[in-house]
């Protein structure tokens, strides 16, 4: 999926940092979701999450221990060429959201990006999941990846997304396609 000159189109989701400026800082504002940075508190959830023998196929994970993903949490956070944000429904915010409280009463998934290809750094793996079965069928996930990549344009230059999707994940062949026709839609109207 190509992106190149995307970045304007997508520049109004990325919304705002907590003021600190490390890489763990920014979140991103959508109307339905609210994208933000993975942090220990999230971990113990999406570890609950990861139980789940449908999402570990879905997204060609292994099960971890806790204290593994709690390791891997670490790991991606330290990882300069990765970004991982929690996925927030927004109607489940207790309060208003506030930047720096990691929100765990709404969270419902993640989504990531990996630059992995060592030919092309503005490259970037991307994946989503919204593990909570009563936040699915919302237009999280078609919004959530519609911020990622506004915000991988925006902060990384990427020009180019992959997805790893099985030939049977109708709903994530759908989403991701849905994605692209809508990124090419902006392209065209700022054109
Ligand atoms: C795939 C996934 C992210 C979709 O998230 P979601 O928030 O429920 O999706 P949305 O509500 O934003 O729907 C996006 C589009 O996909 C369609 N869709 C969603 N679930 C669907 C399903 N089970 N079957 C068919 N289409 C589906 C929606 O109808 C919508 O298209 P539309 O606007 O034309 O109607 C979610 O089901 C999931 O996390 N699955 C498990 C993990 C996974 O497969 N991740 C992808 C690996 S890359």
């Amino acid at each position: 999926m190509e992106v190149t000159e995307a970045a304007p189109a997508a520049a109004a989701a990325v919304e705002a940092e907590d003021g600190n400026g490390r890489k763990g800082s920014w979140y991103v504002l959508g109307e339905r979701a609210v994208l933000v940075p993975y942090l220990r508190e999230h971990v113990p959830r999406y570890h609950e999450w990861m139980q789940d023998p449908a999402l570990l196929e879905a997204t060609a994970s292994e099960p971890l221990s806790l204290d593994q993903e709690f390791d891997v949490h670490r790991s991606w956070t330290l990882d300069p060429l990765k970004r991982t944000f929690i996925v927030l429904d927004k109607e489940l915010i207790k309060g208003e959201f506030a930047p720096g409280n990691p929100h765990t009463e709404a969270m419902v998934g993640d989504v990531n990006i990996y630059m992995n290809d060592p030919d092309d750094m503005q490259l970037a793996e991307i994946e989503i999941m919204i593990a909570e079965h009563k936040s699915r069928g919302k237009g999280i996930g078609q919004e959530a990846i519609l911020l990622m990549m506004a915000f991988a344009v925006e902060k990384y230059g990427i020009h180019t997304f992959r997805a790893k999707i099985s030939e049977s994940n109708v709903a994530s062949l759908k989403l991701f396609r849905k994605a692209s026709r809508m990124l090419h839609t902006a392209l065209c109207l700022k054109r």
